[in-house]
């Protein structure tokens, strides 16, 4: 019965897996910095979560532009059963390539994104940031053509791969714009840097070239900086007069300040966190995959802004209702794999009450029975041992009485035995009890109980009585003399004998046989 209880449970259990379904693809970013652009990649990547045949779980860190914070954030989440990491590294830096380095070890597939290491990689997407300095070089020497430009490129933190390849772009484009003026200050990704470069440069241009002023050009890696360079342009009340580019463009800064006329442009740098999971997936699930993925943007400038802000504001619309929705999925989830354990629960509890009422009712059976035969039993050891009946073995073998041997209580069978021990040596006059006992296989103590309860005589009594009753029957079937049958059932003298027969039967053994003879 347990081995049955025990398979029902393992199917049960089998059933129940199958039954939660696939489980998905777990996936951790190791995100380096924060600021609009990475929110917006963030949230379409949570958005994908369902979006794809097979579901995953984005687990994002950011290291708020912290190396050694994302060195350890990588370590840490490689350790979280993860199947694949999506990591944007700050810089091309020792500790965050070795980290990189430990996770590929590990068997896990890396995605580098937006920015490149020194570190190997399985796979890379991200916008082409040659071709965006490239681009945005162009734009200026289109829009700038016969003026005579002067040129100022602000640099993001060039140890990171985007502002590299952004100013090799861009260098590239000046190069083909012998016309304009370059310099190009070599920064970091913060607008505090860019507000001071464009200070020190408008200073020196109020002071030596003040109409140059109206013919310079400020690009700066992204709008974030691009916001420093206009504070400084605020601050010596030039405002139109220098003109700003950046790169990003998204609507709640880019594009917004190009709307404004803050800046002359942006270059829409593209997110695409959706494509970011797809690539994952097709890792995981064994997909063929291009290991470079470059993604494309383009200049927005005030012509086409408006048309890009609806778009970027309704894309980042849907995004968030996908979020909105990704998260009411994830709670119905949960719900409903409560649900699910609570009904596979109950579906076990419920088999087990089953089981367990079964197995009671049996038990109940079986006692009812066990007690049945009992009291059969102990009806037919009653009459067994009580009343010697053949009627009684009839209804036990149910066999025809008359065939049956009539059956015999303990009693019985030890009353035959030393009346035929008693008879066996009844002639012997010195027979002691102790022998008879012996000879049936009881102690003198155990004789003397069970002969007194049979009989109510004491042993010596029962053996006088039987020998003076085997004296009766001598003395009326045979000729034998009154001596003869004395000695015969053990008397040493005839006239003791007689005079015992006398107390018995009333009568002197002279006397019964006269008058059995006078009949
Ligand atoms: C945000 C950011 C963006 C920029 C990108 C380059 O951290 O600086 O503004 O375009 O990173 O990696």
């Amino acid at each position: 019965m347990l081995k049955k209880l025990f398979c029902l449970l393992v199917v049960v259990l089998a059933l129940t897996s199958c039954l939660e379904g696939e489980t998905p693809y777990k996936i951790a970013v190791a995100q380096c910095s924060k600021g609009p652009w990475r929110e917006k990649v963030n949230k379409e990547m949570l958005a994908a979560q369902h979006l794809y045949e097979h579901d995953v779980k984005v687990t994002i860190a950011n290291s708020f532009d912290s190396p050694e914070l994302q060195a350890r954030q990588i370590d840490s989440l490689a350790k979280t059963g993860i199947d694949l990491m999506v990591v944007a590294p700050y810089e091309d830096i020792q500790i965050i390539n070795d980290a990189i380095a430990r996770v590929l070890k590990a068997g896990i597939p890396v995605v580098s994104f937006d920015r490149k290491t020194s570190a190997d990689y399985t796979a890379f997407i991200g916008g082409n940031n040659v071709e965006a300095g490239l681009i945005v070089g162009q734009y200026i020497a289109s829009v700038s053509r016969g003026e005579r430009p002067l040129v100022m490129e602000i640099t993001g933190l060039l140890s990171s791969t985007p502002a590299l390849e952004r100013h090799i772009g861009f260098e590239k484009a000046m190069k083909a714009f012998p016309e304009a003026e370059y310099i190009c200050r070599k920064s970091d990704w913060s607008s505090d840097s860019s507000c001071y470069y464009a200070t020190q440069l408008i200073d020196s241009l109020r002071r030596h070239d003040n109409g140059r002023l109206d013919k310079t050009y400020i690009f700066c890696h992204n709008d974030g900086m691009a916001t420093g360079v206009y504070k400084a342009v605020v601050e010596q009340n030039i405002e139109g007069r220098v003109k700003i580019l950046g790169i990003d463009g998204m609507p709640a800064e880019g594009l917004e300040y190009v709307k404004l006329g803050h800046q002359v442009a942006t270059y829409h740098y593209p997110t695409h966190g959706e494509k970011i999971i797809r690539l994952a997936l097709d890792i995981l699930t064994g997909k063929p995959y291009e290991r470079e993925n470059p993604l494309l943007g383009f200049v927005v400038t005030p012509d086409n802004v408006d048309l890009v802000t609806t778009e970027s504001v309704e894309l980042m619309r849907q995004n968030d209702h996908m979020v909105t929705i990704h998260d009411k999925l994830e709670a119905y989830f949960g719900l409903y794999n409560t649900q699910h354990k609570v009904l596979i629960g109950s579906f076990i509890a419920i088999i087990l009450l089953v089981v367990a009422f079964v197995m009671m009712w049996r038990a109940y059976i079986q006692t009812r029975k066990a007690i049945r035969q009992r009291q059969t039993l102990n009806e037919e050891e009653t009459l067994f041992y009580t009343n010697a009946d053949s009627r009684t073995l009839t209804q036990v073998f149910e066999t025809p009485k008359n065939e049956l041997p009539a059956p015999k209580s303990q009693n019985t069978i030890f009353a035959e035995k030393l009346n035929e021990a008693i008879r066996k040596n009844m002639s012997n006059p010195n027979l002691k009890m102790d022998d008879l006992g012996e000879e049936i296989g009881l102690s003198r103590v155990q004789l003397y109980r069970k002969v007194k309860s049979i009989t109510g005589l004491a042993p010596l009594e029962l053996l006088r009585k039987i020998r003076l009753q085997q004296g009766y029957v001598l003395l009326t079937t045979t000729n034998k003399t009154i001596g003869e049958i004395a000695f015969e059932v053990g008397f040493n003298t005839p006239g003791y004998f007689s005079k015992c027969f006398k107390e018995q039967y009333g009568k002197l053994p002279g006397e019964l046989r006269a008058h059995e003879e006078s009949e």
